[in-house]
C-alpha cells in the first residue's frame, strides 16, 4: 500500500469534528470554537431553509441551534454523526429532547446568564403598558400634543399593586425582586423552588386565585404539552377587569385568539408581549390593531453582555458534548446514565 504525502499528513492530524451554527453568534465565541472544531455558520439574519438544516445536520457532529430551528426526529434522523445540540437560549421546546436522548444525544440550554436581563424586559413591559408609554410617543407623532390635560392618557398605578407570576423560576424571581421594589403584593403559581418563594416574600396560590387576585399577571413558565394555551379564554375570564398580562415567555402559552377578545372587549386592560403565537407575528395579524397591546419582537435577553454570555456558555456545552463530556447545563442528564 501506498500514500501519497498529503494523506499521511492528513492521518496524523485528527480532524476536527465539524459543526454547524445556524446563526451569527458574538465573534470571540466563534474565534473561540475555531482552534477545536471545523466551524460552519449560517451567516445571515434569517434561519437557514429546512433543506439546508438537514444537509449540514447530516454533515455535523454538533450544532448550536436557535430557538427558530425545529430539532425534531425528521432533523436527527438526518444527522448519524451528531453527538450534541447545544440550544442557543434557555427555553428548549424547539427540541424533540425525548428523540435526542433515545439517540443518546445531550441537549444543552443557557439558563441562569440571561434571567436578570429577561427581567428587565418583563418589568420594562409591565410599566410601559400600565403606563401607555409606546401609546403616549404615538400621541405625540400623531400632532395631538397641544396642552397639558388632566385626563389624558391616563395609566394604571404599578406601585402597591398585586403581581401574579406564573412560574416562579429564575426569570420569575428575578421579575418578582424587581417587583418588591415597587411594593407589589406577589403571589405565585407553579416553580417549587419555595427559597425563591421566602425571599420575594411571594404567597403561592392555585393559578384560579392567581387569576383573581392579581393586577399584572406575568407569564415565566417553560412552554411544553401541560403549558400549551394555559392562557385562554376561561382564565381571561377570570382575571380582574383592567388587568394586565405580559409574556416574555413563549407565545403559545397564551391563546392569541382568546386574547384578542379579552383586549378588544375590554374584559383585559392591556397585554405587553414579547413573545406571539405565530412567531414572528404577521404585520396583518389583529392583534396588531389594538391600542392595548403592546408587542416587541422576542428582545428578552437581547443585550450584547447577555448575547456574549449566551455564546459562552452555547460554546461551553457544545465543545463539552464534542468531547463526551458532561454538558455545563444538560436539559437531558438521563444520557448520561444510559450504557
Ligand atoms: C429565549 O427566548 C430563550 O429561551 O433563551
Ligand atoms: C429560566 O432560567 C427560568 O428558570 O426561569
Amino acid at each position: 500500500m501506498s500514500f501519497a504525502p498529503l494523506q499521511i499528513l492528513e492521518n496524523l492530524m485528527p480532524t476536527k469534528p465539524r459543526v454547524f451554527i445556524t446563526r451569527t453568534i458574538p465573534q470571540s465565541v466563534l474565534d473561540s470554537l475555531k482552534p477545536h472544531c471545523d466551524v460552519h455558520v449560517w451567516d445571515a439574519d434569517t434561519p437557514p431553509s429546512r433543506p439546508k438544516l438537514l444537509d449540514e445536520l447530516a454533515l455535523a457532529d454538533g450544532v448550536m441551534s436557535m430557538l427558530t430551528e425545529q430539532i425534531d426526529k425528521e432533523a436527527l434522523d438526518a444527522a448519524p454523526k451528531l453527538r450534541v445540540i447545544s440550544n442557543f437560549a434557555v427555553g428548549y421546546d424547539n427540541v424533540d429532547v425525548d428523540a435526542a436522548t433515545q439517540r443518546a444525544i445531550p441537549v444543552g440550554n443557557t439558563p441562569g446568564v440571561l434571567s436578570e436581563t429577561t427581567a428587565d424586559l418583563a418589568f420594562g413591559l409591565l410599566l410601559a403598558a400600565a403606563r401607555r408609554i409606546p401609546e403616549s410617543q404615538q400621541y405625540i407623532t400623531d400632532g395631538k400634543w397641544e396642552t397639558w390635560n388632566p385626563t389624558t392618557l391616563l395609566g394604571t398605578d404599578v406601585h402597591g399593586k398585586t403581581l401574579g407570576i406564573i412560574g416562579l423560576g429564575r426569570i420569575g424571581y428575578a421579575v418578582a425582586k424587581r417587583a418588591q421594589g415597587f411594593g407589589m403584593k406577589i403571589l405565585y403559581h407553579g416553580g417549587s423552588n419555595t427559597d425563591f418563594a421566602k425571599r420575594v416574600n411571594a404567597k403561592k396560590v392555585t393559578l384560579d386565585k392567581l387569576l383573581k387576585q392579581s393586577n399584572f399577571v406575568s407569564v415565566h413558565v417553560p412552554l411544553n404539552d401541560e403549558t400549551k394555551y394555559m392562557i385562554g379564554a376561561e382564565q381571561f375570564a377570570q382575571m380582574k377587569p383592567n388587568a394586565i398580562l405580559v409574556n416574555t415567555a413563549r407565545g403559545g402559552i397564551v391563546d392569541s385568539d382568546a386574547l384578542y377578545d379579552a383586549l378588544n372587549t375590554g374584559k383585559l386592560g392591556a397585554a405587553a408581549l414579547d413573545v406571539t403565537d405565530p412567531e414572528p407575528i404577521p404585520t396583518d395579524h389583529p392583534l396588531l390593531t389594538l391600542q392595548n397591546c403592546l408587542i416587541v419582537p422576542h428582545i428578552g435577553s437581547a443585550t450584547r453582555e447577555t448575547r456574549q454570555r449566551m455564546g459562552e456558555l452555547a460554546a461551553e456545552n457544545l465543545l463539552a458534548g464534542l468531547n463526551g463530556e458532561r454538558l455545563t447545563h444538560c436539559v437531558n442528564p438521563k444520557v448520561y446514565k444510559m450504557g
